[in-house]
């Protein structure tokens, strides 16, 4: 049988497979999954096996195993490194699921679970093609080396470490990664460029103790309010940042970029329906994807202090806290961009209070040319795939090791997503358009078999 009729002939099985590693609730974040980190990697590693990967095994860290294969029986033929993430983010707030996150289940087209875009689903579809090559050809027609890290969401810290330790064991002629998005519906789509991501935690320390606000209200500083006006103060009008230097060394688009993806058959419209707000705003002089993808931000990503429970406290805090973060583009360096930040709320802040600042991780962005003749290669697979040519995109999201492995190799990195936009990554709800994932197996397939013929 070729290669696409096998993979058309074997959906149920693609589906019941992607079903049972779904179940199990990878959730790197929270302690009491651990075990369930530790069966889906063991799930990775046997499935792995039964696709040809030889020599697969599973690394333990100081965290989650990553799992690592390779099948090197194509001399002559390219090398490819596959990258993906086994891990999800936690499901909460349960009651806002239509179905339960660890129970997949189909609606209007959409596969619904945790982790069905954002990765395992993008993960289990590269299995599915290296499987269907080999069931078709014999034996892989490529040389594969094969990373599935357990920390993704969590920040990828022993991911380093290994890669450090084993640079040579990891070079390959290009890495493939598929945890990105399409840009639309019918619209498969190549990334070129992600932001990177720098995230910070502060406290805003006032009184010794929490008071009273009434018999101390009035004469004394408050936190809280301290944190919110400081907030208030990090974007101006325009919604620019309004740290000093923060913009300096952010890389103008060419015009001829800037002409590109504004030609992208992007629907202003559709957007706002995903987003769902009464209306949007965004930094003053810059269409949407140059907002989303090109631009730097700062966002605030939690605020608490004081009392929140039930009734009324009438409490003056000791303390505020705040998570934010960053996104950074080319050319912006995230240890200075934390200096600069530091520096500036450190100057914001009354002689009330005092603070304390932490980065708690920094990422680099990645942007990168696709003028490699493999990025061909995938452009004919994906058509292949959707029966449409695929546009160039860059994106707004963060995957550390991208940005590492094209430091490190300055091999092409080549991201194909077969997630959407709005398919509630992180969220209650996820879910992975069918039609996305069964044209994925099939591209991938197509693009593995299209390198070996190069
Ligand atoms: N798959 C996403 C990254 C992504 C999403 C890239 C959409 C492009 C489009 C990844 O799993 C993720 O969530 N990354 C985090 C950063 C990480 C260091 C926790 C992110 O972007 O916030
Ligand atoms: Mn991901
Ligand atoms: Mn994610």
């Amino acid at each position: 049988m070729n290669l696409n009729d096998y993979i058309a002939s074997k959906r149920d099985e693609h589906l019941s497979e992607l079903y049972e590693f779904l179940r199990i609730p990878s959730v790197s974040a929270q302690q009491q999954h651990k075990p369930d980190v530790e069966r889906t990697a063991q799930w990775v590693a046997e499935r792995l096996r039964r696709a040809g990967v030889g020599s697969v095994e599973i690394v333990p860290t100081k965290m989650h195993p990553l799992v690592y294969g390779e099948s090197l029986e194509a001399p002559g033929k390219p090398t490819v490194l596959f990258y993906g993430h086994y891990d999800v983010q936690p499901p909460e707030p349960l009651e806002l699921w239509t179905s339960p996150p660890f129970e997949p289940s189909i609606r209007n087209g959409n596969l619904f679970g945790r982790g069905t875009a954002d990765d395992k689903g993008q993960v289990h579809l590269h299995i599915r093609a290296l499987d269907a090559l080999r069931q078709t050809s014999g034996k892989l027609p490529i040389n594969v080396k094969v990373l599935i890290e357990g920390e993704e969401e969590v920040g990828s810290e022993s991911l380093w470490d290994y890669v450090n330790n084993h640079k040579a064991k990891l070079k390959a002629d290009a890495l493939v990664v598929s945890d990105t998005s399409m840009l639309a519906p019918g619209v498969p789509s190549i990334t070129y460029g992600l932001r990177g991501l720098s995230y910070y935690e502060i406290e805003i320390i006032g009184p010794a103790q929490d008071l009273h606000s009434g018999v101390f209200g009035g004469a004394v500083p408050n936190p809280l309010t301290i944190l919110t006006e400081l907030f208030a103060k990090l974007h101006d009008k325009n919604f620019k940042v309004a740290v000093p230097g923060f913009y300096d060394d952010v890389a103008k688009l060419s015009h001829s970029e800037r002409k590109a993806l504004n030609a992208l058959p992007f629907k202003a419209k559709d957007f706002r329906k995903t987003v769902g707000a009464p209306a949007l705003c965004g930094e003053k002089g810059f269409s949407i994807v140059e907002q989303l993808w090109c631009r730097p931000t700062l966002e605030l990503n939690g605020i608490w202090g004081g009392y929140i429970g039930e009734g009324a406290k009438t409490v003056i805090p000791s303390k505020a806290h705040a998570k934010f973060s960053t996104r950074l583009v080319p050319n912006q360096n995230p240890e200075k961009i934390a200096r600069l930040v530091e520096r500036h709320i450190r100057k914001l802040l009354p002689k009330s209070a005092s603070c304390k600042f932490q980065v708690l991780s920094t990422g680099k962005p990645w942007v990168a040319p696709y003028t490699h003749p493999f990025f061909e290669v995938a452009h004919n697979a994906l058509e292949t795939g959707f029966g449409k040519r695929a546009v160039f995109i860059r994106e707004g999201g963060s995957i550390p090791f991208v940005t590492q492995m094209y430091d490190t190799f300055k091999v092409p990195c080549i991201l194909l997503g077969f997630g959407l936009p709005d398919e509630n990554a992180h969220a209650p709800d996820e879910h992975i358009s069918l039609e996305n994932y069964f044209g994925g197996i099939k591209a991938i397939a197509n693009f593995y078999g299209g390198l070996a013929r190069l």
